[in-house]
């Protein structure tokens, strides 16, 4: 039961991290401490709904700020941690790998300190049940060829700067159970879509691109291969997990849904057909094949099996039905979008910097 728990989330201001609140918030009855820097990815207006909320707080605050973290542990005195600011943006990890060192491994150790000061002063019954879970990514495994599928025993291979900090990030939380007994969970999911997804990212940039009926870019021949899991969806898989995962075991999360990023841009245009029709032609026309990422890992793909026995887990959204969803939420939601267009040219080319494999 995570009613009346005080969850202190790291990066609710973020994509997963604001969904991620509004579930605890709305359907488990937690009380909620969100903790962000608000960097170019974090965005307030995601949060607007539960602003009101008796149980809802937010701090701006940065994890690498340790008199900072100390502060907030002493005031909202949490049952339970989940993990979830980071840098997250691969192409921006190729321009500039400094804040994903920096954030996601200092930050990520910070956060352990501050967390594990805290949980040795708990008395034992509370320190049994809290809980410290990071949220991290399947990129941590390298990338897969034409077959076979990633699982928690997968050996780590992470191939961008991104990954590489994530999985230095999941290394030390591992650490932290074993060497302090830090009661630890981590999940690692493959790619999200959905709702409040900052403009950058293949799915929201092909929908702002298709309304504006502008070039859709689809790097190489599109040939890469994700599994794509709803937002929501993976908001329960971690909120299920924070409650009733094993310590110190690892699970991952996806989507069942692979598919070539090709096809995701023709699904898009599909339903932007549908939704937002547009009278100079279909939208498929506006496709255009960019520059391939500098090492560009070909495919991932998750076996969630032991999530989906050991907690009974499914994804609720097929990919048709998330995309639709998602389509839907932008033409609804331009007011949150279209400022972070012009703030940040957050549908500009990132990641070109060369080097690679
Ligand atoms: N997006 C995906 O497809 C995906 C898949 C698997 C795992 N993940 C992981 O899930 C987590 C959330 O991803 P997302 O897509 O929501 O990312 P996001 O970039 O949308 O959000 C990250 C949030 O962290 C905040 N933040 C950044 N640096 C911070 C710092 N130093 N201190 C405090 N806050 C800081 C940002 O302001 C932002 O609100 C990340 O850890 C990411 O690695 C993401």
């Amino acid at each position: 039961m995570l009613q009346g728990k005080r969850i202190l989330v790291t990066g609710g201001a973020g994509f997963i991290g604001s969904a991620v609140a509004h579930h605890l918030m709305l359907e488990t009855g937690a009380d909620v401490l969100v903790l962000d820097k608000l960097t170019y990815a974090g965005n307030l207006a995601s949060l607007e709904a539960l602003e009101r909320h008796p149980r809802y707080r937010f701090a701006q605050g940065c994890i690498c700020d340790a008199p900072r973290l100390a502060e907030l542990f002493e005031i909202f005195d949490p049952d339970a941690v989940m993990h979830l600011a980071a840098e997250s943006h691969v192409d921006r990890s190729i321009d500039g790998p400094a804040d994903f060192i920096t954030t996601n491994v200092v930050g990520t150790y910070t956060l352990l300190q501050a967390t594990l000061a805290h949980w040795r002063q708990l008395p034992p019954a509370r320190a049994k049940d809290f809980r410290f879970h990071h949220v991290s990514t399947d990129e941590v495994f390298g990338a897969l060829g034409e077959e076979g599928l990633f699982t928690e025993t997968t050996p780590y291979d992470p191939r961008s700067p991104y990954s590489a900090s994530k999985a230095s990030s999941d290394h030390l939380v591992s650490a932290w159970g074993h060497t302090y007994g830090l009661p630890v969970v981590i999940s690692n999911c493959s790619n999200n879509y959905g709702p409040r997804q900052f403009p950058e990212k293949l799915i929201p940039l092909v929908i702002i691109k298709g309304l504006a009926g502008e070039p859709m870019p689809v790097y190489g021949e599109g040939r890469n291969v994700r599994d794509w899991l709803y937002v929501e969806d993976h908001a329960r898989a971690l909120a299920l997990i924070l409650e009733r995962g094993r310590v110190g075991e690892t699970y991952n999360i996806g989507g069942a849904a692979e598919r070539r990023n090709i096809d995701v841009v023709t699904t898009l245009c599909a339903v932007l057909d549908d939704l937002a029709p547009q009278k100079t032609g279909p939208h498929r026309d506006l496709i255009t094949f960019v520059r391939d990422r500098p090492g560009h890992d070909f495919r991932y793909a998750i076996d969630f099996s032991k999530l989906e026995s050991e907690l009974g887990w499914r994804p609720r959204e097929s990919f048709e039905s998330g995309i639709a969803r998602t389509v839907a939420w932008y033409l609804d939601n331009r007011g949150w979008w279209e400022p972070l267009l012009q703030a940040h040219d957050a549908a500009a080319r990132r990641g070109l910097a060369t080097g690679g494999r």
